[in-house]
């Protein structure tokens, strides 16, 4: 994945260094930059997050006026100061996002040119294969061309060359890029949130196109042919987001979550999904991963039972790979807070090949899902920083509510009144979120408890099944407890087998038409002597005795919508466990926000 920026101003290392936090959410392993100072390339790395570079350069500043910068999500070759990035290879130096698939053959071949190799990375071989053919004097576009062509992979490169003009090229093939024109200078970075105050215009080159950046110009420059690029306005917030007075950034956008929803539901006629024509669709297919694939689970139920529709959802990287139907007007929907997941992208080009109409649910308008799409809506949450999603998938939930009412409205499949009960339950929902949200101090108590476990499972029903895997996807992410999730009926499928006084479980028992089913499958797990937790409705301690920090208890909550409120005590959860135990919850280890490779 990794995050690439590249500045051509003055004072170079000062964006680059800003754009780098803004991207680390891709990523933050290792970090370093290269930079053009007195006919000189000086690049200096570290491992671990972006402070770790910082406190290097404080004690060996540098500065010059082009610089390159790169955030790691290792793939190739461990974490570590050999392996970050830049790499350099004579006047060289190269950043990559991306993986490239031929490597291997193509370092044996640069080994028997004589070229010597420090990292285990795939992209060393980069600005090696490009000094190669400096060195047979072609010309710096033309070098780099020839090293172009013979990649076989993804890859977003900015590449430095010390040579009689300071110049930073720029080329992408299936991993994202923008080049941004300032009023101080030229810029170029993997996504336009991390481009500064000065840039306000941006251009998305297209696969293989060259752009040459330098202090007087910025040009596409592919084969040799010139070209004037357009630009168009930067849409992406530049604005440095702070955490507040919040412990972490997971925090503040789980609490934001209340204004949020008041402000998409505020407006709640649905007439902005009017666009999509729904009275005439075969199918729906959701395309998602991760938590975004989870919020299409919900809105799978929801676009059947009020829209009667039927709808199919996949896992982007199995849907890519498995020669999927596409039928006569067939919606396909690609989920993607980020926009950019590499999955999810190819997915989309598959859908587009096989000519279904393709609709965009992202948080990033300008994002490479958004732009290939034939529709798109966004989901308005705002930058989320934190890695593990939060207020993305509540909100992506709240776009889909409106949707699946707008199709309910178009196929008249329900009765007025039962349409106006549907929309006046998404009006009062931020309000029942935020009196549960006053409630964490009950959760924090519950996290203490459970954080001493290895391992838990998850249980809900219906709606609530991928409420429940969301939760054991949080519980995971940033507190690394061992937790997966079940549809409550498939417990005695195998997963009871587990129980026994060191396996907790979990339920998500709220009340709705589901409940006596439920208890049912609570009382199994007490009777093999499991731990209990549960977050649900109160008549449920009726039934089975719980101490204070066992039970979380849920209002009565209209059904529509209890997918929505019943995942904030999940993320309170997660949140409450990870800090028990000390983890770094915006930055959980191994996890990077937005994926850009396979
Ligand atoms: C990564 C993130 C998850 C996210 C998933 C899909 O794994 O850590 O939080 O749900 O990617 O990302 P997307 O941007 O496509 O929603």
């Amino acid at each position: 994945m990794c995050g690439i920026i590249g500045a051509v101003t003055k004072s170079a290392i000062e964006p680059v260094l800003e754009g780098l936090g803004r991207l680390e959410y891709r990523g933050y392993d290792s970090s370093g930059i290269s930079i053009l100072s007195n006919n000189e390339i000086q690049t200096i790395k570290a491992e671990g997050k972006l402070s770790k570079l910082k406190q290097r350069l404080s004690v060996q500043p540098i500065d010059g006026d082009c610089c390159i910068g790169h955030t790691r999500w290792a793939t190739h070759g461990r974490a570590n100061v050999t392996n970050a990035h830049p790499h350099q290879c004579g006047q060289v130096s190269v950043v990559h996002n991306g993986i490239i698939e031929n490597y291997l053959n193509l370092k044996q071949q640069l080994i028997q040119w004589g070229h010597h190799f420090n990292s285990s990375t795939d992209s060393e071989v980069i600005p090696h294969l490009i000094n190669h053919y400096l060195a047979q004097k072609m010309r710096q576009e033309e070098a780099i061309e020839k090293a172009i062509s013979q990649l076989k992979g993804s890859y977003a490169l900015g590449i430095l060359i010390n040579g009689a003009s300071n110049n930073l090229y720029a080329i992408k093939q299936d991993s994202p890029l923008v080049i941004s024109q300032g009023n101080s200078g030229a810029y170029m970075a993997s996504d336009a949130m991390a481009l500064g105050a000065d840039s306000g215009k941006v251009y998305y080159p297209k696969d293989n196109e060259l752009i040459k950046l330098n202090a007087n110009e910025i040009k596409s420059c592919s084969r040799s042919i010139n070209k004037k690029i357009h630009f168009i306005n930067n849409k992406q917030c530049t604005k440095i987001v702070s955490k507040g007075d919040h412990s972490s950034f997971m925090e503040k956008e789980i609490f934001e979550q209340v204004d949020l929803l008041k402000r998409l539901s505020v407006n709640n006629h649905t007439s902005e999904y009017s666009i999509i024509n729904f009275k005439d669709l075969n199918k729906i297919t959701i395309i998602a991963c991760g938590t975004s694939y989870y919020a299409a689970s919900v809105a799978k139920s929801w676009f059947e039972k009020y829209a009667n529709i039927s709808v199919e959802i996949d896992i982007a990287s199995e849907y890519r790979y498995r020669s999927p139907i596409v039928m006569d007007n067939e919606l396909a929907i690609f989920v993607s807070q980020s926009g950019e997941t590499a999955d999810t992208l190819a997915a989309l080009r598959y859908a587009k090949s096989k000519k279904a109409q393709t609709l965009a649910l992202v948080n990033v308008v300008n994002s490479s899902i958004a732009r290939e799409s034939n529709f798109t809506f966004e989901i308005y949450a705002g930058p989320e920083i934190g890695v593990a999603s939060t207020k993305a998938f509540t909100c992506q939930l709240a776009i889909f509510y409106k949707m699946a009412l707008e199709a309910a409205k178009q196929r008249s499949f329900l009765k007025e009144t039962e349409l106006a009960d549907l929309s006046n339950n998404f009006v009062q929902l931020p309000y029942i979120m935020e009196k549960i949200l006053q409630r964490c101090s009950a959760m924090k108590k519950m996290a203490k408890k459970l954080s001493n476990y290895k391992n838990i499972l998850f249980l809900g029903r219906g709606m609530l099944t991928p409420i429940a895997q969301e939760g054991a996807l949080k519980l995971k992410e940033i507190s690394y407890i061992h937790a997966e999730a079940y549809a409550a009926g498939e417990l005695k499928h195998g997963p009871i087998a587990l129980l026994d006084e060191q396996m907790p479980v979990l339920v998500i028992a709220p009340k709705n038409t589901l409940t006596d089913k439920l208890l049912s499958n609570i009382k199994e797990v007490q009777a093999r002597n499991a731990p209990l937790f549960i977050i649900g409705d109160k008549s449920i301690k009726e039934h089975i005795n719980l101490q204070d920090d066992e039970f979380f208890e849920l209002p009565l909550i209209p059904e529509s919508i209890l997918p929505v409120i019943s995942v904030i005590p999940m993320q309170l959860l997660a949140l409450y466990s990870a800090q028990t135990l000390g983890k770094n919850v915006d930055q959980p280890r191994n996890l990077a926000k937005s994926v850009t490779v396979e």
